[in-house]
């Protein structure tokens, strides 16, 4: 079954920071969104006319907010977070993919846990969410959010977190932590997130049990790796750290394929064009996929409609099954190691490595 397209009226802009800005969506009547706090909204773009789809986070609750929004970050040359940043105005429409990702928890009210944020930059998007649906939805449970930005004016929420930091003053603590800080700060940490510096945050926080305490992380790369480096020196569970990620840099990408080229040569796989089955909505799509392309891109490219979002590995939006032959995969961290047991695949980051392959994707 293919996903609801929604037309949204933009209902408000809010410059958050001089680089960010939330863009906030009437509720269609007829047709209300449905959403989980972490959870994204696929934007479909038409810049000087060129198709293009982004994913953005909501960073508001289903629990609180009366209307959904998203946040959006400039990227330097970044095609659609700088015109969404300049161009876009309050009663324009925007088609977008219902809301997708895995990103989500669970709340139940009768929980008492700690739930530690560790957010980067555009990175507290879902956090936010989160933060305010657990603080709503689980009376006796507690959240930290450990912010680390480059400086003091590109903190997003700053106000936001400031109110909700009075609101629940014994139920929510807010440390924020900057590259750069202003003179005569005190508000905070100075530095980046190396064990050294989240081990003395940590223990500045309310202690609960391991088994009522989990972390979840979203921000820039290299902050994401840096935490979970962090979390092994200062031994703790990784299996409770969980990640949101929002892209890499084209040239970590590059350096990724070309570790799985050189692992997949190693296996003994070869890198050619194989011929491949999709069963998608009801559909059989068989067609060649080079070895230098992936399979969304090639399916693309030949107009055959498959589902996607950030086209990079990051979503999950064309996640599918791999029920004959071999694909291999660019960039897994999305999928859990369940899931790769089970064959799922992302077919923007995949390469069938083998005759035979069938993929289904719901
Ligand atoms: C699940 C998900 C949720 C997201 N949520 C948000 C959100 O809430 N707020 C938000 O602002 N963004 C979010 N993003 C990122 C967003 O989808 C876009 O990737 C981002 O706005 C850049 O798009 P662009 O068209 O401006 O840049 P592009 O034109 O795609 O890229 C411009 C240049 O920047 C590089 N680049 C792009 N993204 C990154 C990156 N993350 N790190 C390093 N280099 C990069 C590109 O490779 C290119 O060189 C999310 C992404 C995902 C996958
Ligand atoms: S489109 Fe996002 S993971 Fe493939």
């Amino acid at each position: 079954m293919s996903n609801t397209h929604y037309q949204l009226k933009v209902r408000n802009i809010v410059s958050e920071t001089d680089q960010a800005i939330v863009i906030e969506f009437e509720n269609p009547a007829n047709q209300p969104l449905a959403y989980q706090s972490g959870q994204f909204l696929t934007l479909l773009l038409n810049i000087d006319g060129e198709p293009i789809r982004r994913a953005y986070s909501l960073c508001t609750s289903p629990a609180v907010d009366e209307f959904p929004a998203v946040t959006v970050k400039r990227v330097a040359g970044g095609k659609a977070s700088n015109y969404l940043n300049d161009h876009l105005k309050k009663g324009d429409t925007i088609e977008v993919i219902e809301a997708q990702g895995m990103f989500t928890t669970e709340y139940d009210a009768s929980q008492k846990r700690h739930r530690i944020l560790l957010g980067g930059g555009s990175g507290i998007t879902p956090l936010m969410s989160i933060l305010k649906s657990t603080l709503q939805k689980e009376p006796q449970s507690i959240v930290s959010l450990i912010y680390a930005n480059q400086n003091n004016a590109s903190v997003i929420f700053k106000k936001q977190l400031e109110d909700l930091q009075n609101q629940y003053a014994d139920r929510l603590k807010v440390v924020h932590v900057l590259e750069k800080t202003p003179l005569l700060w005190s508000k905070g940490y100075k530095g980046r997130l190396d064990s050294k510096l989240l081990k003395k945050i940590l223990q500045t926080l309310p202690a609960l049990e391991p088994s009522q305490t989990e972390y979840y992380l979203c921000g820039p790369s290299g902050m994401m790796q840096q935490v979970e480096t962090s979390f092994q020196e200062l031994g703790l569970p990784l299996e409770s750290l969980r990640k949101e990620s929002f892209g890499v840099s084209p040239q970590e990408a590059a350096e990724k394929r070309a570790a799985v080229v050189e692992k997949s040569k190693e296996e003994g796989l070869i890198a050619q064009t194989y011929n491949i089955k999709v069963i998608y909505a009801g559909e059989e799509f068989v067609f060649d996929v080079p070895a230098d392309q992936t399979i969304l891109e090639t399916a693309l490219k030949q107009d055959i409609d498959l589902p996607f979002s950030c086209q990079s590995g990051m979503c999950t939006a064309c996640m599918g099954r791999c029920t004959s032959g071999k694909v291999v995969l660019d960039e897994e961290d999305a999928l859990t190691p369940k899931e790769l047991e089970q064959g799922y695949v992302l077919t923007c980051v995949g390469h069938p490595m083998s005759e035979g392959v069938v993929i289904e994707i719901d």
